[in-house]
């Protein structure tokens, strides 16, 4: 899925690569180029990473999170974090745009595991009000402009990198998930400790309503690349609005 051609629509750009970021985690994902691009979208300014970082690449949750503490330090605010995800609720389509209303991450380790930073945030950061509503209210009216017909739901966390089995799939649907995908969560509750406002968006590459149909890396890929036009549009319209 390339988002990556997001960075084409930043004006006035200044690139930073990851390499020359102390301390920064580097992409694995190979011809993934791995920076930071500052600039101008919508007149609104921005500071987009291209290339992102999983925990079943092998990186720490703390790796996997080091970017929500550098945006933290320099004063970021509000974050919009994107994903792949598969669809779950019987209503959701391929090429859907879901809102992240909530999410669930029962097992894995968490980002804020080991000794507290305070200067961050506080041992034990609430998580109830994480996804902003304000900003949720900002991009349905962005999608409402652009006449799009935008999902919402509950992203379930797996970490990873294998896909769910039927039985899983049952698992999440019972809990309470409308979405399952392997990234997101550990960023947002790294936010949730930093105080940064958080705008979360699913794309649905793929459905997981029949067991029979195997979900394959390269149709979340096609997917990506389908949404990837609409959902510039609707990130440019929002942008535009806040
Ligand atoms: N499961 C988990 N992660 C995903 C999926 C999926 O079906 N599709 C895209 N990312």
């Amino acid at each position: 899925m390339d988002f990556g051609k997001f960075i084409d629509i930043v004006e006035d750009k200044v690139e930073i690569e990851y390499k020359d970021i102390p301390n920064f985690p580097v992409s694995t994902v190979e011809g993934h180029s791995g920076k930071l691009v500052v600039g101008r979208v919508a007149g609104k300014e921005v500071l987009v990473m291209s290339g992102r970082f999983h925990y079943y690449e092998g990186y720490s949750m703390q790796e996997v999170t080091f970017p929500i503490r550098v945006f933290s330090l320099l004063g970021i605010d509000k974050l919009i974090v994107t994903n792949a995800a598969g669809g779950i609720h019987p209503d959701f389509e391929v090429t859907d745009i879901m809102i992240i209303k909530d999410h669930i991450k029962i097992f894995d380790e968490t980002p804020l595991r080991g000794k507290n930073t305070p200067e961050f945030g506080t041992r034990f950061p609430d998580m109830r009000n994480v996804y902003d509503l304000e900003m949720m209210n900002i991009v349905r009216e962005a999608a409402n402009e652009i006449n799009m017909d935008i999902k919402e739901g509950v992203y379930y966390y797996m970490a990873g990198p294998q896909y769910e089995t039927p039985a899983e799939v049952n698992v999440i649907k019972l809990l309470g998930g409308d979405a399952v995908g392997m990234s997101t969560v550990p960023e947002v509750i790294v936010c949730s400790h930093s105080g940064i406002k958080v705008l979360g968006l699913s794309c649905i590459t793929n459905t997981l309503r029949d067991d029979t149909v195997d979900v394959t890396h390269e149709e979340v890929m096609e997917s990506g690349d389908l949404i990837a036009n609409s959902f510039s549009k609707l990130i440019v319209e929002f942008l535009r609005k806040i």
